[in-house]
């Protein structure tokens, strides 16, 4: 191989390294900007073999297999380089190679550094995804009756012990605000709080978000695979919402993650270990659904270490009278207008049977109070299904024999006070008509406060 004059001109004037060797790899020329990058001079490479020149030169096998190679960084010593290389190719036939070396710059550098951060960036973002905040603490639970302090208590120290914890309780009884309670109270509140409610996913769905999955582990993985929440709620806590919807396969495998206290992402042969408290919580029945084979009894055990049951909110009447001042104020607030209830509306709140428990109360008060004209909530104003059920009640209340008895000698007191009037000659001539005494119309009169 031969070097035209005017050729080697123009390398050398070149600001990139350029080193040319022949078809058996002996270095024909390298131009001077090849020997500041490199540090190498021109007499102890030339007309010798690259390979022991330069152990680890690459451009041997480039000019064995035709086949070129970019971008290759090359550190020799303390000076970086990279290096694009070539086969030359005459006539359909190899008969040399070339590389060209450029310095790193800090452009370089910066742009690898950017790379690297990037990619650290899209990680911590896919962690972030997954992690909710626990946004409420015990102070949050409003509980003034007796019943309900004794369920806080209760929270309050299983809150302390990093064991798993069971929440059940009707629909909208606040099973999930005491789940953000406990993992806030616990030792785990600086770690992660990751949510996720079974009954939003099938099951095969399910058990991707919360084991993960390896690259190509099924058809539709996304590339790279995916961290599951348990690896995400790592150090901190699982709220497993609605378990008593987790299908029963779905079920063993939570139950082995239990015990094993490791997960395998599905697709993967790895064992990961994690470190995670399980908060579950559901408003079924789960002893019920054991005996008709519907929940893994084992696994009820594992996660029912500390069961909490969240009372109804129609078992502590306390609560409600609290809940609608504490609702209103809310409102009131929200409205920018005082709203108030009259007494009658309250009774018949204090005495609804609250299916829906306290969101249906919450919900029951807004409503009612976007019917008023006034800001004063009246019987009229309230749902319709609570006044239905109010009517029912006092249809079917019964009252005491001597209560009824009293009530009619009233009306009837009243009646003839009206037809003879209230003064003393008045009352003479009603007691007359009753027939009975002056002092029992007055005995009477005095009992019922006229
Ligand atoms: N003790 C409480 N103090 C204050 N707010 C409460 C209390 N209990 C429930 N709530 C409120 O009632 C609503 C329902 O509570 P939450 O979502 O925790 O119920 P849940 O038991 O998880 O219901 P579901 O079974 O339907 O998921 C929420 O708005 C919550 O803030
Ligand atoms: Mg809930």
């Amino acid at each position: 191989m031969k070097i035209d004059n005017w050729v080697k001109v123009i390398l050398d004037a070149l600001y990139d390294g350029v080193l040319i060797a022949d078809d058996k790899g002996i270095v024909k020329y390298i131009n001077p900007a090849y020997t500041r990058i490199t540090k190498v001079e021109f007499e102890d490479i030339v007309d010798k073999p690259l390979s022991e020149t330069r152990p680890g030169a690459r451009l041997p096998s480039v000019i064995e297999s035709g086949k070129q190679i970019l971008g290759a960084p090359r550190k020799v010593g303390d000076v970086e380089y990279i290096v694009n290389m070539a086969p030359i190719i005459e006539s359909g036939k190899i008969i040399g190679g070339i590389s060209i070396a450029n310095e790193i710059g800090d452009l370089y550098k910066l742009s690898e550094e950017l790379r690297k951060s990037n990619s650290t960036i899209k990680k911590l973002e896919e962690r972030m995804k997954g992690i909710e905040k626990a946004r409420y603490s015990f102070k949050d639970i409003i509980s003034v009756d007796k019943k309900s302090i004794d369920t806080k208590n209760l929270a309050v120290k299983i809150a302390n012990t990093d064991s798993n914890v069971l929440i059940t309780g009707e629909s909208g009884t606040g099973k999930e605000l005491y789940a953000h309670a406990i993992h806030n109270a616990s030792n785990r509140q600086n770690g992660p709080f990751i949510a996720i409610n079974s009954a939003t996913f099938d099951g095969n769905l399910l058990e991707s978000e919360l084991f993960g999955y390896e690259e190509g582990a099924f058809t539709g993985a996304k590339k790279g695979g995916k961290i599951g929440l348990f690896e995400l709620a790592n150090g901190g806590t699982i709220f497993l919402d609605e378990i008593g919807e987790m299908q029963l396969g779905l079920q063993a495998k939570l139950l082995r993650v239990l015990q094993e206290k490791t997960i395998r992402r599905i697709g993967g042969l790895e064992e990961i270990d994690i470190d995670v408290r399980v908060i579950a919580a559901t408003n079924r029945n789960l002893e019920q659904m054991i005996k008709e084979n519907k929940f893994r009894e084992d696994l009820f055990y594992r996660i029912a270490i500390f069961p909490i049951n969240v009372l109804p909110l129609k078992e502590r009447k306390e609560d409600i009278r609290h809940f609608i001042d504490f609702f209103l104020n809310s409102i009131s607030y929200k409205m920018k207008r005082a709203t108030n209830i009259c007494p009658e509306a309250e009774d018949i709140l204090i005495n609804y049977s609250w299916p829906g428990n306290v969101r249906e109360l919450k919900n029951a008060l807004e409503f009612a109070a976007n019917m008023t004209d006034d800001f004063n909530i009246r019987e009229e104003h309230l749902p319709k299904i609570i006044q239905i059920q109010s009517v029912k009640n006092n249809l079917t209340k019964l009252k005491p024999m001597e209560e009824v008895v009293r009530q009619a000698e009233l009306a009837e007191i009243e009646k003839a006070l009206s037809i003879y009037g209230h003064d003393v000659e008045g009352k003479n001539k009603a007691a007359e008509a009753l027939g009975i005494s002056l002092a029992t119309l007055y005995n009477k009169m005095k009992q019922a406060s006229f």
